[in-house]
Formats: structure tokens, sequence, C-alpha cells
């Protein structure tokens, strides 16, 4: 399974996948990574590592580009992970059940637009919940909206600060995206 990667931050997820594919735990391949810009973190590790990197802000104006690119490497499955950025519905729309996503809360609850990084988990905090997680869903033309694919649940302690619940549940992604990642790829090959 080839794999596309979109990221706009650290790209801490994407370093967690590129681990799971070096330990065998995940058969694919990275053949793209995406980020916002040239200045993403994860993009530049990404070209650290030798794998082909795009920056978002260069392509997206230039129609069809991100999709030649995608088709010319073969790309099985695009995968969102920590990106930020709405992709346009053509793209959307071209790739139906094969774009995915992972997001720190147990959707539908703290999803949608303005719900990201921290301010996730300060309003899991804020509402008083005791359990809270992950989510790996398909991607449709509304933020966090898609088809879920999977979810795994993560305790929310009564001490908890906004980051020390975003580290737990940071933990949590870098270990379950890869797991699903896996299965995608088995039901792709099974056809
Ligand atoms: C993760 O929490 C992910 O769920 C969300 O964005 C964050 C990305 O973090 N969509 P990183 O860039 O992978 O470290």
């Amino acid at each position: 399974m080839n794999l596309a990667i979109f990221l706009s931050g650290a790209g801490s997820n994407f370093l967690a996948i590129h681990e799971a594919i070096k330990v065998g735990r995940l058969d694919a391949r990275i053949a793209l990574v995406v980020g916002n810009n040239v200045g993403v973190q994860g993009l530049r590790v990404a070209h650290e590592l030798g794998l082909y990197t795009l920056a978002f802000d260069r392509i997206q104006n230039d129609r069809g580009r991100l999709q030649a690119e995608i088709q010319k490497r073969d790309v099985d499955l695009i995968v969102l992970a920590g990106f930020l950025r709405k992709l346009r519905p053509d793209i959307i729309r071209a790739y139906p059940r094969r774009i995915v996503n992972i997001h720190p809360s147990l959707l539908p609850k703290y999803g949608g637009k303005g719900m990201y990084g921290l301010n996730v988990h300060r309003a899991v905090i804020a509402a008083g919940e005791t359990e809270t997680g992950v989510t790996v869903h398909y991607v449709d033309e509304q933020y966090d909206h898609g088809e879920i694919i999977d979810q795994c649940a993560v305790p929310v302690l009564g001490d908890d600060t906004p980051e020390t619940l975003a580290a737990r549940v940071l933990a949590v992604e870098h270990v379950f995206y890869s797991a699903v990642l896996q299965r995608i790829g088995k039901e792709l090959a099974d056809g």
C-alpha cells in the first residue's frame, strides 16, 4: 500500500507511521509527504529521511498537479496526519474511502471547525468528561465528519491539564493509526 501523508505540524504521527513501516508492523510505503509549506517541521524531517516531499501552498492553485503527483506515485491511500488545511472538493470526490484522518477525540464529540490541538482537550476537560480518545475516519467535505473507521478510548484523569491529556492521547494515536492503516491495507489488498 502506497501512502501519501499530509501534515501541517510536528509530524509525530507521520514519524510513528514511518517507524511502524521500518519495524514491519505496517506493510506500506510512504510514496509522498505533503506539508502546508516548506517551513513545516514534519516536511523537513521527511525530506531528511529521503522521502519525496511537496509543499501544498506551492501547488494548491495548480489545478490537477496534486492529483497528477498522486497518480504518478501510485498512491493507494491519502493519510491526513495533523493536516490543518481543507482539501479541495474535487480531490475529496476523486478519492472516496481513500482519504483518512486521525482526530484526538471520540467523534462526533469535540470535532468540527476550531476543534484542533489543545482546543479539543480544553473542551473535553471543561465538559467534565471522564473518557476521551482517538478516532480514525474517512474524509468527506465537512471537517471531522466522514464515516468512522475505528476509535480507541483514553481516560481523562482528575488532575489532567489540556497538555497532560494531549500527551496521553497523542501517545495512543502513535500506535493506533498504524494499526488501523494496516487493517485498511489488508482490506484494499483483498479487494
Ligand atoms: C494529532 O493530534 C492529530 O490527531 C491531529 O493533529 C495532531 C497532529 O500531531 N489531527 P502531529 O503533527 O502528528 O504531531
